[in-house]
């Protein structure tokens, strides 16, 4: 083994500091990161090598260059699969690729462009109408539903009552929440596991299944065409001329809205932050919309330059898919270091996103910085052939709800800094802000 990336922490280390780490390792990986360099390798208890980096030429090698020799690790195929089931997330190789082909079209441009006409900006209105105006609320439950109605409505043209959608978003959560202490906190798993708590999430996972089953079935009853990802998955054939199984419907159903809502939600939470935290920035997204003048929303969307630039400047400053993981097939030989089959690799967009060689002033919010082509360390959707395959999706959903708030809203400057959690997703615990409507 070259000594290019020293052993920098030992397991006890991490044991020592767990619950810290439960609650949000990422001041932890900035400490880390600064004394020992952009990237660490370390032994889990069991022996696997692990490196964590935020080193581009690293990163890039693992999951564009060399992405072959690399698959989802076992914490996200086989535990993370365990709850939320074997679909894009989680799914490696073949299985994956097949997926993969027969879902990408569900995606295409022009059947984006037909939703962000009609449905997305329905959908957006509806969940801004719901905010309560003229006081300090927690728009993060606001944000979660707006998100959610997007994505069934959207890609899948299902109506979710009030109630079942409450159910989800707390079965999601909850399940979130458990599976977090479970990675971050192994000592204690055996206790989780006498008191209840694994069977608890594994019911509310049954449960959830359940809702699912219930909308296809809604669905299927319905026997209109609906030409959306649900139909995508019901009807095409794969190559070998098969239909996806049920089971398996179910559980893309599920990846799809779980990896489709709760990245996009938080992400809205932290822009209504730094819109709200300065004004500036509504007015210039003001001005561009003016200029831009009257055209369908996916038209004015397309024009949004400084829209855009403020929700990549968002996304890089808060990624909510802050870090992803692999693990090598076989020994690999990435900048300059070998690494033995089986280590663990985490790729921590959060840090490669604030990472001082690459990024002038990466501490300070600035939407501008993205108005010319931002550094190649810019991955807030991953990159490579396992690249996000909503984010075309979710760009233009942010700038819808962009568009409309600058266009009906106002926000107050808030009085309090959110505390953030490094769950699975970046999030704020809750965004307190108050919304009013323009010229009232
Ligand atoms: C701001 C919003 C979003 C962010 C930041 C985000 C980020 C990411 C990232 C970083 C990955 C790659 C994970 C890895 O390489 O291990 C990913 C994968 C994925 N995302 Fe997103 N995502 C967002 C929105 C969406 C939306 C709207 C959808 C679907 C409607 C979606 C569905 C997926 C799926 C299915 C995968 C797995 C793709 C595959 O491996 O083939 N995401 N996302």
């Amino acid at each position: 083994m070259g000594e290019k990336f020293t052993p920098s922490l030992h397991w006890s280390q991490l044991l020592w500091n767990s619950r810290g780490l439960v609650r949000n390792p990422i001041p932890y990986h900035h400490k880390w990161f600064e004394t020992y360099g952009d990237t660490l390798r370390f032994r889990f208890i069991n022996g696997t090598e692990v490196y964590l980096t935020r080193d581009p030429e690293f990163a890039l090698h693992i999951l564009k260059k060399n992405h072959k020799n690399y698959y989802k690790s076992d914490v996200t195929s086989e535990n993370l699969g365990h709850y939320i089931g074997k679909g894009l997330l989680t799914l490696n190789g073949g299985e994956w690729k097949k997926d993969r082909r027969l879902l990408q079209p569900g995606f295409y441009k022009e059947r984006i462009q037909k939703v962000f006409n009609e449905a997305i900006p329905k959908a957006v209105t509806s969940g801004l109408d719901d905010i309560p105006l003229g006081q300090q609320v927690d728009v993060k439950p606001y944000m979660n539903r707006l998100a959610f109605e997007v994505v069934t409505k959207a890609l899948f043209d299902i109506e979710v009552a009030p109630e079942r959608l409450e159910e989800i978003r707390h079965i999601i959560d909850a399940v979130q929440e458990h599976f977090v202490k479970e990675v971050r906190e192994p000592q204690w798993n055996f206790w989780r596991y006498l008191i209840g708590q694994k069977r608890l999430a594994l019911a509310q996972v049954s449960r959830m299944r359940a809702i699912m089953q219930e909308l296809i079935q809604e669905r299927q009853q319905s026997k209109l065409v609906h030409d959306d990802l649900l139909d995508l998955m019901l009807q095409s054939t794969y190559e070998d001329g098969s239909y996806m199984e049920a089971d398996r419907v179910i559980d893309e159903l599920i990846i799809l809205i779980v990896a489709g809502h709760e990245t996009t939600a938080n992400a809205l939470c932290y822009m209504f932050y730094e819109l709200a935290r300065n004004p500036n920035f509504m007015y210039a997204v003001r001005a561009e919309l003016t200029e831009i003048g009257a055209a369908s929303p996916y038209h004015q969307l397309g024009q949004m330059t400084y829209g855009k630039a403020l929700v990549q400047e968002t996304l890089r400053y808060y990624p909510p898919a802050w870090i992803i993981d692999r693990k090598a097939l076989e020994a690999d030989t990435v900048a300059g270091e070998t690494l033995a089959p089986n280590s663990f690799v985490a790729i921590s967009i959060y840090e490669l996103h604030r990472n001082p060689t690459y990024w002038e002033q990466p501490e300070r919010f600035d939407p501008e910085r993205f108005l010319k082509p931002p550094p190649p360390v810019y991955i807030p959707f991953g990159a490579g052939p396992r690249m996000c395959i909503g984010n075309h999706f979710a760009l233009f959903e942010m700038l819808e709800v962009l568009r409309q708030l600058a266009v009906n809203y106002q926000l107050k400057v808030p009085n309090k800094e959110p505390e953030q959690l490094g769950k699975i997703t970046l999030q704020a615990r809750t965004m307190l802000l108050e919304l009013n409507k323009r010229n009232e």
